[in-house]
C-alpha cells in the first residue's frame, strides 16, 4: 500500500474558543478526487484552511500527514511549497498585480526560485490557457479585480494547473455560480488530472452537478465537525434527494 499523499487523523480543531471540527479522517491517495459535501456550518471550509495552515484555527488533537509527514508546525508557506493549494471559497481582489505577475510568483515560490523569467512563465501560461480555452488577454488583468464567477473559477484552475499541486483543495461556492462555472471547474479539473494523474483534489460543494461532472471517487458528509458519512458517487444523490437531516446522528440537536 503506497502512502497516502494527505491523510488527517482523528482531527480535532478549534477557532477562538469554538470547537469547529471533533475528530475528522480522511485519506487522499495518488490521483484521488474526494469530494466533502455537508450543511452550512458544518466545518468544511475550516478544514481546508486548517490544512494550509490558516492562522486563525488551532489543532488541539489530531495529526495532519502530507506525503506521511506531519505538517503541523509548518507555515501555510512551506505548505504551498510542498504542494498543497487552496482555491478560496471567496478569492479576493489584490489590488494592481495582474494574473501574469501573480502567477510569475506563486509558481517561482512552489519550485523553491527566487525568480522565474517572465518567458518560460508565459509559455506554460499561454499553453494552458490555451487548453482551458481562455482569451491571453485574460493574463493581464488585475486579480480578480471585477472578474465575474466563471472568470474566477477558470482563474482557480489556471493557478491549480501551473503549481502542479500534489493535493488541490477547491472550496466550492455555490452561490452565484452559474451552470457554466460549475462546469468550467469541472472540466478544469478534468483537463489538470489528464497532465498530472497522481494528484489528490479534495473538492467542497453542495452541488451534485458539480460531482456528476467531477465523478469524485468518494464523497464524505461532514455534519457538526465529524464526518458522519463516507461513500461512492451515489452519496452525493442520496442527499440530493433526502437531504442531510437523514444523516445527522439521532438525539443531537
Ligand atoms: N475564525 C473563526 N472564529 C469563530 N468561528 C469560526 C471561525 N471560522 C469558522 N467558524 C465557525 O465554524 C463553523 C464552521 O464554519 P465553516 O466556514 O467551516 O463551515 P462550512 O461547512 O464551510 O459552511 P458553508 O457550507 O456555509 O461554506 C461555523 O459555525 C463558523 O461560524
Ligand atoms: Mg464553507
Amino acid at each position: 500500500m503506497t502512502t497516502p499523499l494527505l491523510e488527517l487523523r482523528n482531527l480535532h480543531v478549534n477557532a477562538e474558543d469554538s470547537v469547529i471540527l471533533r475528530g475528522v479522517d480522511l485519506v487522499v491517495h495518488e490521483g484521488e478526487v474526494h469530494a466533502l459535501m455537508g450543511p452550512n456550518g458544518a466545518g468544511k471550509s475550516t478544514l481546508a484552511s486548517v490544512i494550509m495552515g490558516h492562522p486563525g484555527y488551532t489543532v488541539t488533537q489530531g495529526q495532519i500527514l502530507l506525503n506521511g509527514e506531519d505538517i503541523a508546525l509548518w507555515s501555510p508557506d512551506e505548505r504551498a511549497r510542498a504542494g498543497i493549494f487552496l482555491a478560496f471559497q471567496y478569492p479576493e481582489a489584490i489590488g494592481g498585480v495582474s494574473v501574469v505577475q501573480f502567477l510569475r510568483q506563486a509558481i517561482a515560490a512552489r519550485r523553491g526560485l527566487d525568480e522565474l523569467s517572465v518567458l518560460e512563465v508565459r509559455l506554460d501560461l499561454m499553453e494552458w490557457m490555451d487548453r482551458l480555452g481562455m482569451d491571453p488577454a485574460f493574463a493581464e488583468r488585475h486579480l480578480n479585480d471585477g472578474f465575474s464567477g466563471g472568470e474566477r473559477k477558470r482563474n482557480e484552475v489556471l493557478q491549480m494547473a501551473l503549481l502542479t499541486p500534489v493535493v488541490a483543495l477547491l472550496d466550492e461556492t455555490d452561490s452565484g455560480l452559474d451552470i457554466d462555472a460549475l462546469r468550467i471547474v469541472a472540466r478544469g479539473v478534468r483537463t489538470v488530472r489528464d497532465e498530472h494523474p497522481t494528484m489528490g483534489v479534495v473538492v467542497v460543494t453542495h452541488y451534485v452537478k458539480l460531482l456528476e461532472e467531477i465523478q469524485p471517487d468518494q464523497v464524505h458528509v461532514l455534519i457538526d465537525g465529524r464526518i458522519e458519512r463516507s461513500g461512492d458517487a451515489s452519496l452525493a444523490q442520496l442527499i440530493e434527494d433526502h437531504g442531510y437531516e437523514s444523516l445527522r446522528p439521532s438525539g443531537v440537536a
